[in-house]
């Protein structure tokens, strides 16, 4: 049997009928892609069926062929030619496209409810020794994901929580400990860490370190305070602390990146990974998850449809779900980017 041919370098956008029985190309020399027209005959590829169970849920076809998952792309495309197109940044009809510099409290708005946000220029609260600012939420035209950014420098800070949440933080700067329900974690920077429902958490930095850390719920949740903090840690889940490791890198084209968070330590709801993004501009394309991206370092151009931002180490970028968006790094070492996704556990996976 030979390799099956690449009938196209994307994903099909479907959105499925139930009980409808579909059938798909896996030879890839069909003329009705993503669906079987009989061409692999004598190929020794065979179509798989799939049946949808629930009406109207949208999901990805793969093109490529080359998917892990029939008939669903698992983004094994982004490695095959034509999988992670680039385009050139200064070509006529991108020269056109207008920068936004205008900010709304910190707020660059793009095409779609995309924004980019610069934390420094948002609305801070104290409270103890904490400083938060909101970066993501419903009024800021969120379905699923809040988040905010948190600082302190001080002591052990009141617990905070969500409720009935999945929550994942991600230490952006300094270290410390975060104390989950009563259980201690040491944490630094670059650490991503994850709190279960009815589980809350209390922040402290280490002597002459100041901790910065992004916090996450899902789906979309107020803020709550306890005088006291919940003795309701999970002990069936007692790993929560997933740090950098380059040996567990994926490669995307020319970017790569790292889940952090994730299933594997009961993160099934939301999943966290940390990137890297050569100096160029991929082409636009979609995702069906809603997305917060955190940039790291370096700095770059947040594209959509008719508008692009610039974007800069601290910046917070909202993508929701279906917005054609094309992130560009513009420093020679690339752009270091933290993202959190829902729904969906593959941030590799997009389309056209
Ligand atoms: S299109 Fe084949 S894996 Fe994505």
């Amino acid at each position: 049997m030979d390799k099956p041919v690449i009938a196209q370098p994307k994903p099909c956008l479907i959105t499925l009928k139930a009980g409808r029985t579909y059938h798909w190309c896996s030879c890839g020399r069909s003329a009705r892609q993503p669906y079987c027209d009989g061409s692999h005959a004598g190929t020794g590829f065979e179509p798989t069926r799939y049946v949808a169970t629930q009406d109207g849920d949208e999901v990805l076809f793969c093109g490529c062929k080359h998917t892990k998952t029939p008939p669903f792309c698992d983004g094994a495309h982004t490695n095959l030619p034509g999988g992670s197109p680039l385009e050139d940044a200064f070509s006529e009809a991108n020269r056109a496209v207008p920068l936004i510099a205008d900010k709304a409290a910190g707020r660059t708005q793009l095409n779609g409810n995309c924004y980019v946000m610069s934390p420094e220029q948002a609305q801070w609260a104290t409270r103890g020794p904490l400083r938060y600012c909101t970066v993501v939420n419903g009024e800021l035209g969120a379905l699923y994901q809040t988040q905010f950014l948190l600082e302190t420098s001080g002591a052990m800070t009141e617990a905070v929580g969500f409720e009935n949440r999945h929550v994942i933080l991600f230490v952006a700067a300094g270290s410390g400990t975060v104390t989950i329900s009563g259980r201690p974690f040491s944490v630094r920077a670059t650490d991503g860490v994850y709190i279960r429902p009815h589980e809350a958490f209390a922040l402290s930095a280490d002597a002459g370190s100041s901790l910065r850390v992004y916090v996450l719920a899902c789906p979309l949740a107020q803020i709550r305070w306890f005088a006291k903090m919940p003795d309701s840690f999970d002990g069936q889940f007692p790993q929560r602390v997933v740090s950098v490791d380059a040996a567990q890198r994926t490669g995307m084209g020319p970017r790569y990146f790292q889940i952090l968070v994730d299933k594997k330590i009961g993160s099934t709801m939301i999943t966290q990974f940390i990137g890297h993004i050569p100096k160029s501009k991929a082409a636009p394309h979609r995702h069906l998850y809603e997305e917060a991206i955190i940039v790291l370092s370096g700095e770059g151009c947040m594209w959509t449809e008719d508008r692009k931002a610039n974007v800069r180490a601290g910046d917070v970028i909202f993508l929701p779900r279906k917005q054609i968006h094309s992130l560009q790094s513009t420093t020679d070492e690339g752009m270091d980017v933290v993202g959190v996704i829902y729904p969906g556990d593959n941030p590799s996976i997009n389309y056209y």
